[in-house]
């Protein structure tokens, strides 16, 4: 990705641009860890700090850490101006005006406002899992990520802002293509992929406005109306572009991550035991045992394993100074292995108590939608639990998502018993 990159993030270091790397990225960032844990990478002119402590006060110190790309110095203004509503949002704020983003959305995100949602999200895992159960192969093969982990949040958000069904297929084009990345050095690629996104912007922009001007005119109990309607703390409403950008982080922000979540997990449960299901045996019908193995999936491979910030003054890092205007990078997928941090660091324990990761980051940015995706989580593997007897993976090469900071595979297919 460019410099111009909307969510503030850079190309993948080139340690991690290899197929194979950024699928296992663990072993790089334990010789980072150890011998380079801040590092400034002058090819991407980014700061890169990989250790526990130190990626946790980047995110916790947001006065010297700001959100903000633009108050990068090599900051360069993207040519279209949809490319920037995103920094409209929560997710480019920094306090004050953080707050006041955040507030208009917040309840609806809340584990009281979600528990109503519960029954909804088991019917459409369950309905997912049965349609897939009735197209399965004759070797009851089915592909996860497609059938079950990546259509059930797409829905979940739809339905929580007020998407028709029939919408819900574009819905699923936009959010995956503004995920996507692609390497700086991939020439025709890369005007491909800029067109294919600025294409997906607009569509979805134009989308939400008229969606937004239909929920003023007429409010209904969805999301779109609580954002197109929302009072501030000084009793304005959220501008148009911060509306709009609101949509857009909704949707980008809990889709593909909590599909990797689900399916990470699988891969968590499944690989750690040669595909004997001891794990997912000790998870049936035990609830509290399923959170806290999901947790640990959280960290062990967590779904976002980088987050941008800009330094806002010069700042001694690690014994490192960052300059105020340089651009760092913390990688949360490394603080979430810290031998320092957690013992056996690159062991899956499925019953690791406590387990204090940063899978959804820390302090004021920490992620809105955590609740919503944990409930998600701990609901789609209820019911896939419920009807398979035992789950294996399929050996073929895994091919990672593509993004340089969303983590985990395109497609995992898995064999299963009833
Ligand atoms: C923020 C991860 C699911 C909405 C974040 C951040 C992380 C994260 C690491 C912090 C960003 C930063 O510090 O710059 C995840 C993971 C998820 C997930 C791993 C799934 C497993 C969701 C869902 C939603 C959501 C389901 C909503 C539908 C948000 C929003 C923010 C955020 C709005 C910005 C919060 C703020 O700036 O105050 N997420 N997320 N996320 N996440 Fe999530």
């Amino acid at each position: 990705m460019s410099s111009t990159d909307p969510r503030g993030l850079q190309t993948f270091p080139a340690e991690l641009e290899s197929r194979s790397a950024w699928l296992e990225p663990f072993d790089w960032y334990r010789e980072m860890r150890a011998n380079a844990p801040v590092r400034y990478d002058p090819t991407r002119r980014t700061w890169d700090v990989f250790r526990y402590e130190d990626v946790k006060r980047v995110l916790d110190d947001d006065g010297t850490f700001s959100v903000d790309p633009r108050r990068a110095d090599d900051y360069v203004e993207p040519e279209r101006a949809e490319e920037t509503l995103i920094f409209e949002t929560m997710l480019f704020t920094d306090p004050p005006s953080h707050g006041d983003l955040r507030g208009v959305v917040d309840d609806a995100f809340e584990p009281r406002a979600l528990g109503d949602l519960e029954p909804r999200i088991r019917d459409l895992a369950g309905d997912l899992l049965e349609r897939a159960d009735a197209l399965g192969g004759p070797d009851d093969e089915l592909d996860v990520v497609d059938a079950f982990a990546y259509p059930l949040p797409v829905i979940v958000i739809a339905e929580l802002l007020g998407i028709p069904p029939s919408d819900r297929d574009r819905f699923k084009t936009w959010s995956d293509t503004l995920v996507e990345a692609t390497s700086a050095d991939d020439g025709d690629e890369t005007a491909e992929y800029h067109e294919r996104q600025q294409q997906a912007q607009m569509e979805m922009a134009t989308y939400f406005l008229e969606a937004l001007e239909d929920r003023r005119e007429s409010p209904r109990d969805d999301l779109l109306t609580q954002i197109a309607t929302g009072e501030l703390e000084d009793g304005s409403r959220l501008s148009q572009e911060e509306a709009l950008g609101t949509c857009i982080l909704l949707l980008i922000a809990g889709n593909i991550t909590t599909t990797n979540l689900i399916t990470n997990a699988i891969r968590c449960f499944v690989d750690d035991v040669d595909g004997d299901g001891d794990v997912l045996e000790e998870l049936r019908d035990d609830e509290r045992a399923l959170r806290t193995a999901l947790e640990e999936a959280l960290r062990y491979r967590s779904p976002v394993q980088a987050m941008g910030r800009v330094a806002t003054e010069d700042v001694t890092v690690g014994g490192e100074v960052i300059e105020s205007g340089d651009r760092v990078i913390a990688w949360l997928g490394s603080a979430n292995r810290d031998e320092r941090q957690f013992d056996d660091a690159d062991t899956f324990v499925p019953d690791r108590t406590p387990n204090q990761h940063l899978g959804f980051g820390h302090g004021t940015h920490y992620c809105l939608g955590a609740p919503l995706a944990r409930l998600e989580a701990n609901v789609a593997f209820e019911e896939l639990l419920a009807r398979t007897s035992s789950i294996d993976l399929v050996d073929v090469d895994l091919e990672p998502t593509r993004s340089s900071f969303v983590y985990g595979v395109e497609s995992l297919p898995i064999r299963y018993e009833r």
